[in-house]
This record gives structure tokens, sequence and C-alpha cells, in this order.
């Protein structure tokens, strides 16, 4: 017999059912509890709210474990590339070889952007932060695509949506970079995979041939692999609401850049070494920055530290940490910083507030050192987030639409004013 909840209101006992997930999550189905009872639920940052049912990504908070339709991260980082695991996000299955290579092809003949777009790209203050360009940017690809505009399209042109969206994307980033830079934009080469292509456009120069290391190429897979999805967090979110109002794909996914950049989500990356940089600057020592981090009158945070979900460890940052140690030691770079991170996360977790809190590195505690060791600015580390996660985004925004849900438009406890009469100007 289906499990049921008890709720008893004014004297009246309904049954709410409940539903249990695949991998022994429960939760009760409250979406008849209006109509039924007049009340509404109240859950603010939905802690324990949830939106959707979904079969892409599974996390464990409390066990430390991610897996991508049912793969465990630690496996695919350690043998897939960026393009099979976008594959399997969006499309639900690991690719056969001739799928991959389908797809990689699909994707080479969309990489190029209208060199109208180019005009967007000149109109940024030279500084201007990246997030900021490439959200408008994303954005403004809509306007070459008007076909994306159609609402209700087909699964062929949807996909041929996707397809440009995950192509163009490398090309946009990187060309942020060059123009960051004051260099000529490197154009898209089919020779190359998804990320040597990204790769070469970034560092790539255009009047001699760059070959790059191929420890770098790994190690990028491997960190836009670890970003590439993570279920219902702030972004994938606001990607799926957006997309809930049937607005085009580069709208949704422009909503979800602007989501990531904030510094307690996705911007966190760029806090990290910010923050590195700070008390590596003051001397280095870690006590006196983790009291800060400790003091409610203090609005210092330990940036990379918390999550919403993981309470033990964020097994993402397990696997970057990891990859520092072995990256910088193939790039003959020793960064101090890294030394710096290393000593705090050892206080921390000897530390009450953080244990009791359960307050453990994120995935952005260590990726910025990793980043930076491959040669990016710090305020790129973002929108290198932004890259990996968006096959991630795009999974969601299209299981949202094949499973029809409904436009998302949460509920409410006003407690404003009651009442008022308007009252002349003059009489205020
Ligand atoms: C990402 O959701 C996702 O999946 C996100 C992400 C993804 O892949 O999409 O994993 C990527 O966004 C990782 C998180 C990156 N952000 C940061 O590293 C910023 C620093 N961390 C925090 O601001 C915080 O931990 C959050 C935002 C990550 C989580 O915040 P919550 O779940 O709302 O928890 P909270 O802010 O209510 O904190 C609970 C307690 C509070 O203390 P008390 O009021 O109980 O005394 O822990 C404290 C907080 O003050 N706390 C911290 C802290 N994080 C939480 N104290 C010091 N330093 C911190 N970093």
């Amino acid at each position: 017999m289906a499990q049921t909840a008890q709720l008893i209101l004014d004297d009246k006992t309904f049954e709410l059912p409940v539903i249990e997930g695949t991998e022994g999550e429960k939760a009760i189905d409250i979406s008849k509890l209006r109509d039924q009872t007049g009340y509404v639920t109240l859950d603010i940052g939905y802690k324990n709210t949830g939106a959707t049912k979904s079969a892409i990504t599974f996390l464990d908070g409390e066990q430390g474990i991610l897996k991508y339709r049912g793969y465990p991260i630690e496996q695919l980082a350690e043998k897939s590339s960026f393009i099979e695991v976008a594959y399997l996000l969006i499309y639900g299955e690991l690719p056969t070889a001739d799928q991959l290579k389908a797809f990689q092809y699909e994707l080479s003949r969309h990489t190029l952007v209208h060199e109208d777009m180019k005009k967007f790209f000149d109109g940024f203050p030279s500084k201007s932060h990246p997030m900021g360009q490439l959200s408008s940017l994303v954005s403004a690809l809509s306007a070459f695509y008007p076909e994306s505009l159609k609402p209700s399209q087909t699964n062929e042109e949807l996909n041929q949506s996707i397809i440009k969206m995950v192509a163009k994307m490398a090309t946009v980033v990187s060309w942020i970079y060059k123009k960051s830079l004051g260099h000529p934009v490197i154009y898209p080469q089919n020779k190359y995979d998804y990320v040597t292509n990204f790769l070469n456009m970034t560092f790539g120069q255009r009047t001699e041939d760059v070959t790059i290391d191929p420890v770098v190429i790994d190690a990028m897979n491997k960190l836009l692999i670890l970003h590439a999805d993570h279920e219902q967090n702030c972004s994938a979110s606001t990607v799926r609401i957006v997309g809930s109002s049937d607005s085009n794909i580069y709208a949704s996914v422009s909503a979800g850049i602007s989501a990531l950049w904030g510094p307690l989500h996705g911007g966190a990356n760029q806090a990290v070494i910010e923050m590195l940089e700070k008390i590596k600057e003051d001397g280095g020592d870690t006590d006196k920055w983790i009291a800060k981090a400790k003091d409610k009158n203090d609005p210092f945070r330990l940036m990379g530290f918390g999550h919403r979900v993981y309470k033990n460890f964020d097994p993402r940052a397990k696997i970057i940490k990891k990859a520092c140690d072995d990256i910088l030691e193939k790039l003959g770079i020793n960064d101090e910083v890294l030394e710096i991170a290393k000593r705090l996360e050892e206080v921390a977790l000897k530390d009450p507030y953080f244990v009791e809190r359960k307050l453990y590195p994120n995935v952005d505690f260590y990726s910025g050192i990793i980043y930076r060791a491959l040669g990016f600015p710090t305020d790129m580390f973002t929108v290198l987030f932004a890259l990996g996660r968006l096959p991630g985004w795009i999974a969601q925004w299209k299981e949202m639409k094949e499973n029809k849900e409904p436009i998302g438009r949460p509920r409410q406890i006003y407690v404003g004013a009651t009442d008022k009469d308007y009252v002349d100007i003059a009489n205020r």
C-alpha cells in the first residue's frame, strides 16, 4: 500500500501522498495541499523543498555521493572526457563510439559565432567582468537564431539549439579572454576536440602554432566534468524556472550564468583565490582568518567552505585537491596559496565552529588554484565554471520541457500593510 503522511489541521486529518526516488529519497507530495486545506507551505531558500523529479544527477550530502545518470563522479572524472559527459547528461546515456563521433562532428560545425557578434564584444569596457559579458553575449546569440525563439520547438529544432549553445559557448568564453588581453581572437579549428579547441582559442596565437600541453588538456577535461551538473542548485533552478515560461535556450542559460556569478555560488572560486591572496599578503596567519570567519560581527566568510547539501565532504573537492598536487607538480609550479589553502582546511576541520556546522571544503575551494596554474586570470574562473556547468543546465532545461512541467510560480505569505486608503500628496 502506498505510504502517506497525515496532516492534522483545524481538527481535520489530511492524507498526503509520499513518493520515493530510485535512491531511496522520500518526499511528501504537497501539490494538492492548497486545494485540500487552503494552506501553503513556507520554506525560504527551499532548504527542504523539492522542485521537481529528475533523472539527471543524484547527490547524497551525508555520504558525499555524486552521480551523473547513475555513474559515480569519481569514475567519470578518471575515465571520461568532458564532451562524453556532456552527451551523457543531455541525452541520458553514455554514447557509443559512433554517437560520440557524430556529436563531436555536429558541435564542430557550429563553433563559429556570427561575425556581427564582435560588435557586442567591442561594446564592453576592456576590464568589465567576464561573467557580465558572458550572460549578455549568450542572450545576444538569440538574435542570430530566431528559430530558437519559437515556443514548442520540434525535437530536432530543440536539439539544433542545444548543439549550437554547447558549440558556441567555448568560442564566446575564449573570445572574452582574448578581448580582455587586447589580443586578436583565435577561430575554432575542426581538427581539435571540444576541450582542445577551447584551449587553443584561449591560449593559441595568431602569429604561431601553439601546442597545448596534454597535462593542461587532461586537467581541463577533469575540471569541466566535475562542474558539469549538480542537480537543483541555484543556477540550475534559475535555468529551469526561466525555461518554464517557454523562454528560449539562450535566455535561460544567460539567466543561469547570472545566478552562478554570485560569490555564494559559482563566484566563490574567484572569491577563494582573492581570499587566499589576501591571507598571503597578510603574512599567512591562518588562525587569524579562521577566527574572523567564526566571528558573527565580522562579515568575512571562509570562501570555498560550506555547502547546502554536502554535510561531510564534497566529493569534487576531494578529487580537485588531489589533482592540484599532481597538476602543479607536472607543470613545475609551486603556488604558495595552495599551502595556505591546505593549512586553512586542516585548521578548520579541527575547529568546533566548522565541525558543528558541518562546513567542509566545496568544489570551489581548490579549483581556482588549478585554473591559475593552467594560465587563467582570476576573473575568468567563474566563466570556466559556467562552461563546465552548461551541459547540466541544458540537461535540466531539456528534462523540464520533455516532462511538460508547468510554469514555475511559487506562493508566498503576505506580511505587508492591509486596508489602506489613498491620501493626496498634499495631506501626507
Ligand atoms: C557552489 O548548491 C550547489 O550545489 C552549489 C554548487 C554547485 O555545484 O552548483 O555546489 C556550487 O555554489 C558551492 C558553494 C560556494 N560558495 C561558497 O563557498 C561561499 C561560502 N559558503 C557559504 O556562504 C555557505 O556555506 C553556502 C552559501 C555555500 C551554504 O549556505 P547555507 O546552506 O544557506 O548555510 P548558511 O549560510 O545558513 O550557514 C549555516 C551556518 C551559519 O552559521 P549560524 O548562523 O548557524 O551560526 O554556517 C555558517 C553560517 O554563518 N557558515 C559559514 C560558512 N558557510 C556557512 N561560516 C563561515 N564561513 C563559511 N563559508
